[in-house]
């Protein structure tokens, strides 16, 4: 929706929006762009919501013009290869506090290894990349956003060195 509101600024580039998760059946959820009122009123704008969905009985639909821009692919993030990249943006939200520890420094080295060297990271809010050897470190310009250690600027006292 954002790419879509600001074609000018996004002329020339050829964006290409990949959704993954390890479950057919969340897959199904997310490619039907469904949401119920409750759903969809959780920090959407309005503008947003009555330019690109349309009311479907108690549902809102998402419109075919940003549907159809994102590809899903059922993925295991532990285990699959990771899907051709590099990407310039990986969210991956509330996903790594249910990991073991283990899991979790596997995830994100493979996550970091999936971004492009000046890409970003976004983990849930509640999420921190900040264990002791991270891949990945906070972006001092970007609030909530991570990026490779091995290219970051240097960050002062968030640095985990
Ligand atoms: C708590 S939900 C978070 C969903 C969404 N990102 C959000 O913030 O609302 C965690 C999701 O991670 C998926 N998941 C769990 N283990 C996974 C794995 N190894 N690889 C890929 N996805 C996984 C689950 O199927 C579930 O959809």
């Amino acid at each position: 929706m954002m790419i879509a509101e600001q074609p000018a600024r996004w002329a020339g580039w050829d964006i290409t929006i990949l959704g993954t998760d390890i479950s057919p059946s969340v897959l199904q959820v997310a490619q039907a762009g469904r949401y119920s009122h409750f759903e969809i009123q959780r920090g959407l704008p309005a503008r947003s919501m009555l330019e690109w969905f349309e009311a479907d009985g108690s549902d809102w639909l998402l419109r075919g013009t940003i549907r159809d821009r994102v590809r899903f692919l059922e993925h295991n993030l532990l285990v699959d290869a990771l899907p051709p990249g590099p990407f310039d943006v990986i969210l991956c939200r509330n996903l790594l506090f249910y990991l073991t520890p283990q899991h979790r420094e596997r995830a994100v080295a493979r996550l970091s290894d999936a971004l492009a060297p000046d890409g970003l990271f976004m983990p849930g809010a509640f999420e921190t990349m900040l264990a002791k050897g991270s891949p990945l470190v906070r972006d001092p310009d970007c609030r909530g956003f991570y990026r490779c250690a091995a290219t970051a600027k240097p960050l002062g006292h968030l640095s985990t060195g």
